[in-house]
């Protein structure tokens, strides 16, 4: 079913190009247009085309609702980047580094104009519940942004708080992308309630993995600095069990590093990377990514529907959890 995926694959990529194309100010569009056309994995809107297609949907019916959620999503990447100081996404510059901030927050904007443009086309009678559930995405992702930086001037994060944050800011939209697509293709509210914990499920398990990638990935593929985390004191999963695991010796190198106002990048991801190994860190978060991973099959297979049916949705995830980039 391989054939299927790369047809929705380029439904998304054929209708995407269009997007704010050519619209003037250049100043304002050119920026959303860069994002737009830089890829990515693509992942939600193809969430939401093989959600609806497992209740029987042509996927043409859910394009645009599709496009709205990774419009919102490119949006969201634009005013992460501005806030977590990145330079680099998905191989080439961020928007504020290419033009300025000030068009990064404003290009932004005006990407998550559209991305309602492209919600309000679904049908009618779907649309009270879809904007309902779009709406609660949208501020859910501000509340984990939010609490993400604020969770960077904090040394007491606990590993409950972590999983809230990374479910807020990164796992509702992955669940909102599959239950829009399950609602627009008219199945039972129990149903889409299943899809969207099994993307909540494999969200909290891609931005594990996410935050293993900003540590150990190829910086030749990630497309992102390698480090980038390490650099702002994210509270990610990993430094938080380091602060819990950590030596005298090392939480003392630690709090060094974390409180240091004047060092070498460099170093001090070469060190904390150190003593992450030190702990095997990224031993225990593969295990935790694998928990989320079972468990987000269970929340599918409690769906009504024939097995060989969800086996695009499941070795789709699967890849997720291998992913490189
Ligand atoms: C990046 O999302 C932001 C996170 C939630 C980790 P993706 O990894 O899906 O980014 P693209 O769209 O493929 O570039
Ligand atoms: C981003 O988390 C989540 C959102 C964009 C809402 P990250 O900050 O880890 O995403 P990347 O690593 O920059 O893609
Ligand atoms: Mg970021
Ligand atoms: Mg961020
Ligand atoms: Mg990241």
């Amino acid at each position: 079913m391989k054939h299927k995926i790369s047809v929705f694959e380029k439904l998304i990529d054929d209708s995407i190009r269009r997007v704010l194309k050519d619209y003037q100010p250049r100043t304002l569009f050119a920026p959303a247009e860069y994002i737009l056309s830089l890829g990515g994995k693509r992942l939600r809107p193809l969430l939401t085309l093989m959600a609806a297609d497992l209740f029987g949907k042509n996927p043409e019916e859910v394009l645009d609702a599709a496009l709205a959620v990774e419009i919102f999503h490119n949006f969201s990447l634009v005013h992460d980047d501005l806030m977590d100081n990145a330079d680099l996404r998905r191989g080439y510059p961020t928007v504020h580094k290419k033009w300025s901030e000030n068009s990064a927050i404003l290009s932004g904007d005006a990407l998550v104009i559209e991305a309602y443009r492209y919600i309000a086309k679904v049908p009618v009678d779907v649309l009270p519940d879809i904007l309902e559930l779009f709406s609660t995405t949208a501020m859910e992702i501000c509340e984990g942004q939010q609490y993400d930086m604020d969770f960077e001037q904090r040394l007491d994060v606990r590993e409950e708080e972590y999983i809230e944050m990374i479910r807020l800011k990164t796992a509702v939209l992955i669940g909102c992308a599959l239950k829009i697509g399950a609602i627009v293709a008219g199945a039972p509210v129990e149903d889409t309630d299943l899809l969207y914990e099994f993307g909540i499920n494999i969200g909290l398990a891609f931005q594990l993995k996410d935050d293993l990638l900003d540590v150990y990935g190829n910086p030749e593929t990630f497309g992102k600095k390698i480090g980038g985390d390490i650099l702002c004191n994210k509270k990610t999963f990993l430094l938080i069990r380091c602060l819990k695991n950590a030596s005298d010796r090392q939480r003392a190198e630690l709090n060094r590093w974390l409180t240091a106002t004047e060092y070498d990048p460099d170093e001090k991801i070469k060190f904390v990377k150190n003593i992450y190994d030190e702990l095997n860190l990224k031993f225990v978060v593969e295990n935790l990514i694998e928990k989320y991973y079972l468990a987000s099959l269970d929340c599918l297979s409690l769906i009504n529907i024939p097995d060989d049916q969800k086996r695009d949705l499941i070795s789709l995830s699967e890849n997720l959890m291998y992913r490189e980039k």
